[in-house]
């Protein structure tokens, strides 16, 4: 698997005409917070033409803080993601993203990793410890499980792309010592990322989704999704546009060869519920019994592929 690794730099550039539209009016950037940790950063990483010396694009209108309070979007990070380039100018622009006030204490955004050829995309909740500071997504603990996990079930690390929810790790202090303790995103949080998440999985198109726990499970399907009544089950492919939308709660799953033909999600347990539990093995045994249905839909595809 190619995993980004190292700090991604700083992309400080908050332009508007390059950003998705994200089926509102077309909006400018939003007005810079004058909370941004370190002035140095604002000098551009990336150039692009076309877009003025005040880092916005000719005719875009500014999105003041007022109108965007009165517009209810004071969390959305739909302005930040560009609009055009791969998941290598995905990254870059997510490195500077201020869509909700969770990049204020987080080390750096922790963008997705793999290649844009996935056929997997995993989903996760939000970045851990080692992830903020290494930048990369599943590299603590419950990663190692999990590609434990996925080597056990079939499926191929090199096949997957790993990214998370939340792009920012939630953490509080321990009332004692400096330890981080992870806090879970709320809701509004999440759907703020969401154009990340949809964005990404444009680009990467994947013929699987796999929601790992509650938080992935909304941003993927929607509020309505309940993880100990759909996971293992084989549900039809959101469409990206229309992600964190579906009413998948009635749904009782659809036939793999259908799953193989149009793609489709299956959520489980995240990782960190088995390292968490009374019964490690029993919630192990769960996890893999998921990833295996997952497994058994990419064999299926496969096969489709190589008769065609
Ligand atoms: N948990 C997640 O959901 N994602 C990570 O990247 C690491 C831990």
């Amino acid at each position: 698997m190619t995993v980004h690794s190292g700090r991604v730099p700083e992309f400080s550039r908050i332009n508007s005409g390059d950003f998705a539209a994200r089926g509102r009016p077309p909006q400018g950037a939003p007005a810079r917070p004058d909370y941004r940790r370190s002035a140095g950063v604002l000098g551009a990483q990336e150039r692009e033409p076309a877009v003025t010396r005040e880092g916005r694009r000719p005719g875009a209108r500014t999105v003041t803080t007022s109108s965007k309070k009165a517009a209810g979007q004071d969390y959305d990070a739909g302005p930040f993601v560009p609009q055009r380039g791969g998941l290598p100018t995905l990254r870059r622009a997510a490195a500077g993203c201020e869509g909700c006030p969770l990049f204020r204490d987080a080390t750096q955004t922790v963008f997705g990793a793999g290649a844009s050829s996935a056929r997997i995309v995993i989903v996760g909740e939000q970045p851990g410890d080692q992830e903020d500071r290494r930048g990369e997504p599943f590299v603590g603990p419950a990663g190692r499980l999990l590609r434990e996990a996925l080597g056990e079930a079939g499926i191929e690390e090199r096949s997957a792309y790993f990214t998370n929810a939340v792009k920012h790790f939630k953490f509080e202090i321990a009332a004692r010592g400096k330890r981080r303790i992870h806090k879970a995103p709320s809701l509004r949080e999440m759907s703020a990322c969401r154009p990340w998440l949809a964005a990404e999985l444009r680009k990467v198109d994947p013929e699987l989704v796999m929601a790992l726990g509650a938080t992935a499970g909304k941003a993927v399907l929607g509020t309505s999704f309940k993880v100990s009544q759909q996971r293992g089950l084989l549900l039809p492919m959101p469409a990206w546009d229309a992600l964190g939308h579906s009413d998948a709660s009635g749904a009782d799953g659809i036939p793999v060869r259908e799953a193989a033909a149009h793609g489709c999600v299956v959520a489980t347990i995240h990782p960190s519920a088995v390292l968490r539990a009374d019964d490690r093995e029993a919630a192990y045994r769960g996890l893999l019994s998921d990833l295996r249905v997952a497994a058994e839909v990419l064999r299926s595809g496969a096969e489709r592929a190589a008769a065609d």
